[in-house]
């Protein structure tokens, strides 16, 4: 999970209809040291996901589709999306990460490289957070080079205010402002991902 100064906005996919942000209720007593707040409860994010799934299912049908998730945020949420499409699919990984742990946007280099061939197929791009677009841009075009049939990116959350780069998702869980958020699969320096809901950090804990 990185974070950096604010920058302007860029264009937004305006069909991807994403959720409201809920009224998300407490910290869990053993998170309340390091959470400031839950921003999504696991049950919005669970019917949320459903909601995504369906979605999917009706653009897809009738493609062998092949998913490609980034690693590693992408854990939770690929796991709960995926179980409720009920169509033919194929998944993968692609290792992208940014260089350390830290919290600024730094050099992309790539840890894992795609197994399956999607020459011809409809790719589904699932990452957990759309943050600058760097991270998805260089993905896209790079899977773009293998001639897929097309390609969709599904996202769990959307930070439109950080966009650096003209990218957009097709299908967004929530849309979000600019918050350091963590848990279902986000993290803080590789820890919190286990949390099962997206909660704020809180800034002390935060260390540049
Ligand atoms: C996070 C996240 C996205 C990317 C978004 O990945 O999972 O892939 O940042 O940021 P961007 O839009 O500014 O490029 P990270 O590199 O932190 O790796 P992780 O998935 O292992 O947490």
């Amino acid at each position: 999970m990185k974070t950096s100064l604010r920058v302007p906005a860029a264009p937004v996919n305006r069909n991807a209809r994403a959720a409201a942000l809920p009224r998300a209720g407490n910290v869990p007593a053993a998170w309340r040291d390091e959470v400031d707040r839950v921003l999504i409860n696991d049950a919005q994010i669970a019917r949320r996901v459903r909601a995504m799934s369906r979605e999917i299912e009706r653009d897809f049908k009738g493609h062998e589709m092949v998913v490609v998730s980034l690693l590693n945020g992408t854990v939770m949420f690929l796991a709960d999306l995926i179980r409720h499409l009920s169509l033919p699919l194929r998944l993968d990984f692609i290792g992208v990460s940014s260089y350390g742990s830290g919290t600024t946007s730094g050099e992309l280099v790539f840890t894992k490289e795609l197994r399956i061939d999607v020459r011809g197929r409809d790719v589904l791009l699932v990452d957990d957070i759309l943050d600058t677009g760097r991270t998805m841009k260089r993905v896209r075009a790079k899977i773009q080079s293998l001639c897929p049939r097309r390609i969709q990116v599904c996202v769990l959350l959307d930070k439109p205010s950080r966009r650096v780069e003209t990218v957009q998702a097709d299908y967004v869980g929530f849309t979000i402002p600019d918050l350091f958020v963590i848990g279902y699969g986000l993290d803080y320096a590789e820890r919190y991902r286990n949390l099962p809901f997206v909660g704020v950090l809180k800034p002390e804990k935060i260390q540049i």
